[in-house]
């Protein structure tokens, strides 16, 4: 095949994938035990790339690494190659070509990343894409592959037939989805989770709504199948990159043998499927021959350091265990119960965007909870609670501490890919740590322009002077007030010094 038409007429998203993030897996991996590269220098390999949305940014982020992404899209790939160009970036390819025929001079990687393609390819592309894995993964490589799961494809998948029964496939791709997007205004469902769904796809992106409900294909696969099928092809599941609202823990386990062990846990990993109705998983994969991987352990968290940017309207009690909630910038409302990891949180928060290693963030921490009342240490119980909340994905884990960029004195400076994001309204901007920020037009416009050359007050000038209505309509001290409010937003998000 020579292109994918479907992408080609209405391709994906452009958008970054923390949770697909190379230091991110290492930090997963760490937690259960198992070593893996360091990502400041790393061969990263993307299959299913699109337009390289995902590792562009990577790329930026490491200019020590090498970046290959590969995609069947021709239109979605030369978008992409035209970006990298005018990013200026020198370590990252993206190939147009199929999963199911690889160029034989790829090499090895130290980490693999096929997100939102397993469950949406022919078979024999996903068998492809599984045997890719095995002989492209370096002896400590770690594969992240994300497919939409069974168990909650069973209630979710009432969606999709519905919108299939009413859709016309010789329509174009827009047509189709403004058909969709009727057909879900005019029904209501009585399962409440799947109203909130349809209230949910009624403004989600037209190309979420078209690929994911509409196209040809959309295969859920129970945990238990993509084991089994990993396991076919010399690979075995290492964790999860989240998030996720519970976790496994096995008891009981003393005097199993460590395959006894694992079977255990791949089986309550199962189990939880069931009882969460989870419908997408980001599985990690490891090559058999890397050794029995273990579930995770709260007590490896000392080895790791954090970065959070969250917010609580609660007034925290440090001193006793009480329910209270912390908002991610995602807008997640994350329940706290443990009090020194709440002040745990305030502490990174306050720091965010420098990232802490453990012993300095509790070491803050517990001065913290001390000056309120807390008279315990920082426990087992603390490194659960906390394990519980990166899990949820409330906080981030690195592996090491990142370099600072250095402040501008005067004049802000960001990187020439956020500048480039910015000034492309289809690209979403991405902070420092991989994530999608949510910018309106003075923002991008503010970012596009933060070259290094203009101060602040000449930046507010030319935000004013923009033409028509893009020019900030306001009085010389409100633009100044504005950028102000921008040039701290983007120091939070690591995008300026
Ligand atoms: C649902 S999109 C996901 C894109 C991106 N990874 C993301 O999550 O935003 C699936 C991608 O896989 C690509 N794709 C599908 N079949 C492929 C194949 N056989 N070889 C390479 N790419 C393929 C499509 O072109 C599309 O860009």
């Amino acid at each position: 095949m020579d292109t994918l038409q479907s992408y080609d007429e209405l391709p994906y998203d452009r958008l970054p994938f923390p949770e697909s993030e190379p230091d991110f897996l290492a930090a997963i991996a760490s937690l259960h035990g198992f070593g893996a590269a360091d990502a400041r220098n790393a061969r990263v390999l993307e299959l299913g790339c699109a337009q390289g949305g995902n590792l562009i940014p990577m790329a930026a982020r490491y200019p020590d690494s090498e970046f290959v992404g590969i995609d069947l899209s021709r239109v979605q790939v030369e978008e992409g190659q035209a970006f990298i160009a005018q990013a200026g970036l020198a370590n990252i390819r993206l190939l147009h070509g199929d999963i199911a025929a690889l160029p034989d001079d790829l090499g090895e990687f130290d980490f693999i990343i096929a997100h939102g393609v397993y469950s949406w390819v022919p078979d024999a592309v996903r068998e492809a894409l599984l045997s890719a894995c095995r002989s492209l993964l370096k002896p400590h490589g770690i594969a992240c592959i994300s497919f939409n799961v069974a168990a909650g494809w069973r209630t979710y998948g009432g969606i999709r037939r519905l919108l299939l029964q009413h859709d016309r496939p010789g329509l174009c791709p827009m047509q189709r989805v403004e058909q969709a997007r009727s057909v879900l205004a005019a029904t209501a469902f009585e399962d409440e989770r799947l109203q909130k769904e349809a209230d949910y796809l009624k403004n989600a992106s037209a190309s979420y709504l078209f690929h994911e409900y509409l196209s040809d294909i959309n295969k859920a696969h129970s945990f238990g199948q993509f084991v089994a099928d990993a396991g076919r092809h010399g690979l075995r599941y290492l964790g999860e990159a989240g998030p996720r609202r519970a976790r496994v823990a096995l008891e009981n386990d003393w005097g199993l043998s460590a395959e006894a062990r694992y079977e255990r846990w791949l089986e309550a990993e199962a189990g939880l499927d069931d009882a969460l109705d989870t419908r997408f998983r980001r599985a990690l994969l490891v090559r058999h021959d890397a050794g029995l991987p273990q579930p995770q352990q709260a007590g490896l968290l000392k080895g790791m350091a954090f970065s959070a940017e969250l917010a609580s309207e609660d007034e925290l009690d440090f001193a006793e265990a009480c329910e209270q909630h912390f908002t991610t910038i995602a807008g997640d409302h994350l329940p706290v119960s443990h009090p020194l990891l709440k002040a745990f949180l305030v502490v990174l928060a306050g720091a965010c965007p420098q990232v802490m290693d453990y012993g300095r963030a509790v070491g803050h921490a517990l001065e913290l909870a001390r000056e309120y009342g807390y008279r315990g240490e920082a426990h087992a119980e603390f490194l659960e609670a906390l394990l519980d909340f990166v899990q949820m994905q409330g906080l981030r884990l690195h592996t090491f501490i990142p370099q600072r960029m250095s402040a501008s004195a005067d004049s802000p400076r960001a990187s020439s890919l956020a500048r480039a994001q910015a000034a492309m309204p289809a690209w979403p901007v991405t902070n420092a740590f991989h994530v999608a920020l949510d910018l309106d037009e003075w923002g991008r416009r503010l970012l596009a322009s933060m070259d290094g050359s203009l101060s602040a007050d000449a930046l507010g000038r030319k935000l004013r002077k923009e033409p028509g209505e893009a020019g900030i309509q306001a009085t010389p001290q409100q633009a100044a007030w504005h950028v102000q409010r921008y040039l701290e937003f983007f120091r939070r998000q690591g995008l300026i010094g």
